[in-house]
């Protein structure tokens, strides 16, 4: 009986195997009994709604495909996603969408086949939210970029498990926040670009497993807060950009977590105040820019501790004075040949307690520095007033011309409003016949009815007014 049986199966699988192998020969039932196998980079059939470009039709032999996807009603489901495989050897993938609606969702069907995939870029889609492994583990790609899709949520593990991955980008997109986990498992991740989106909330540890990230953009986001807490976890990080926020101020050691930083940028934003020891622990920052703030004091021990500092940007605040003592840790570092400090497009007052200036710029050695303190311009109004006080019209204040030409014509960071009174070139002013502030406030006390800018700038200048001695004191020293 068993014997039957074990030749009855014997006979049964020869009989299967018969047609196959016929089939062999045969082309057409070939084709019946395999799925219709479609060459991604050689699709014909004008209706699909994908068509790929790519740098050989051959099967398996494309390293790059260049995907367009004209019209909308793809689904993550479609089948031609799995015939990416008829490509497997795609290191490149593009996805250009050309209307609204055309591709809204990242197409991880045809991303898991692709096994030595690299890089890949899906621009002009409505992708609403990256859901979580949305790049199925891949442990090829290196480079993702999702620039210009619409993209407003981040999910939980939206970038996650993915060994290889080194930059991701995500600018120009409309992203609100960033919650905790987004980022994870991905220890090779160099570069995050999240500039361009509509950032307000940034979680507490959300980029805490982003150790080797190097560098950070931030930049035109609706950022209002920083906090060290923001920042944890990212001790190799070397740039960040936090330009074209909503900053207002900052505040003591938010920036700590960053042992590394050599570079911070927060020029744009509406930064009125930064406390005293808002830089602290940024041992190896060497460039730190807050052009175009609202700036109207710096504490003179602020860059106390930043001993690698060699460019400090101050352009387009509203500094009326700044004294040697706070930018000497820039000047006297000795450990780089080119150093700058920028100081033009400040209300700075024409008086003695700018006279480091000259001196520094005759001293240096270091052309970017002498080109830096020559562009400076300072406010002479002080001696143009009418004697009668309260005849004053505000107007003629703002009608007054603001002294153009010191002004770089590519200059973005121009904040002319807030500049009042008349500009003139420092170095232009023979040093002997800068006023002294014991003079200036004599002539302050018979002003009519100063407006608010003013009021808050005396406010400061009577605060930090330097005794000449100090000055003595740092003249002597430089000489
Ligand atoms: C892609 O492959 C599937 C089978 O996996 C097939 O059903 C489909 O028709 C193929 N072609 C296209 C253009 O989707
Ligand atoms: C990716 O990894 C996570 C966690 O390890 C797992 O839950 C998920 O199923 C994986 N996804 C794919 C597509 O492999
Ligand atoms: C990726 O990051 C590296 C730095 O790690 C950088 O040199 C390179 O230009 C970046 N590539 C892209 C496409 O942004
Ligand atoms: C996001 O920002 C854009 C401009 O950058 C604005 O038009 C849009 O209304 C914002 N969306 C939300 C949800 O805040
Ligand atoms: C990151 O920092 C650690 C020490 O904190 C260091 O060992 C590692 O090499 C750094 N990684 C990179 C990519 O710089």
């Amino acid at each position: 009986m068993e014997q039957i049986t074990k030749h009855l199966v014997i006979m049964a699988a020869l009989t299967i195997a018969q047609p196959a192998i016929t089939a062999k020969d045969d082309h057409q039932i070939e084709y019946y009994h395999m799925p219709v196998f479609t060459n991604i980079c050689d699709i014909v059939d004008r209706r699909s709604l994908v068509h790929c470009y790519c740098d050989s039709t051959k099967p398996k032999m494309a390293t790059r495909a260049d995907c367009w996807i004209f019209t909308g009603g793809i689904t993550p489901e479609d089948p031609i996603w799995p015939n990416f495989s008829s490509q497997s050897e795609l290191e490149h993938l593009m996805f250009n969408v050309r209307s609204d609606e055309a591709l809204t969702f990242i197409p991880a069907k045809a991303i898991v086949r692709l096994e030595r995939l690299k890089h890949i870029s899906i621009q002009f889609g409505t992708i609403q939210s990256v859901p979580p492994y949305a790049f199925t583990n891949s442990s090829t790609l290196r480079q993702i970029s999702l620039r210009s899709n619409k993209i407003s949520i981040l999910e939980r593990h939206s970038f996650a498990q993915m060994m290889m991955l080194s930059n991701l980008s995500l600018d120009d997109n409309q992203i609100t926040e960033l919650r905790r986990d987004v980022f994870f498992g991905l220890p090779n991740l160099h570069v995050l670009h999240l500039s361009n989106n509509n950032l307000s909330l940034i979680h507490e540890g959300c980029f805490k497993h982003l150790n080797n990230l190097i560098e950070l953009k931030l930049d035109l986001n609706s950022i209002s807060v920083v906090t060290r807490e923001m920042f944890e976890g990212l001790e190799n990080l070397s740039r960040l950009n936090l330009r074209s926020n909503r900053l207002t101020m900052i505040g003591n050691l938010a920036f700590s977590e960053l042992w590394g930083l050599k570079d911070l940028m927060l020029d744009n934003n509406a930064i009125e105040y930064v406390s005293e020891r808002a830089f602290g622990g940024l041992t190896q920052l060497r460039k730190l820019t807050l052009s175009g703030n609202k700036l109207t004091a710096f504490y003179e021990d602020i860059l106390e501790d930043i001993r690698s500092l060699i460019v400090l940007d101050m352009r387009d605040n509203l500094l009326e004075s700044m004294s040697y003592e706070t930018i000497r840790p820039v000047v006297e570092n000795g450990k780089s040949a080119s150093k700058a400090v920028y100081l033009d497009g400040n209300p700075l007052r024409c008086d003695c307690r700018l006279s480091w200036i000259y001196l520094l710029r005759n001293e240096t050695k270091d052309n970017t520095l002498k080109h830096a303190l020559e562009k400076i311009s300072c406010v002479s109004d002080v001696e143009k007033r009418p004697e009668k006080p309260n005849e004053i019209d505000d107007n003629t204040l703002a009608d007054e011309n603001y002294g153009d030409e010191y002004y770089d014509k590519n200059d973005d960071y121009i904040n002319k409003e807030k500049l009042k009174g008349k500009f003139t070139k420092l170095t232009d002013i023979p040093l002997e016949t800068l006023p002294c502030p014991k003079e200036l406030q004599a002539v302050d006390e018979s002003y009519g009815h100063p407006i608010q800018n003013e009021i808050r700038l005396k406010a400061f200048s009577k605060a930090r007014c330097i005794a000449p001695s100090l000055i003595l004191v740092i003249l002597v020293k430089l000489i």
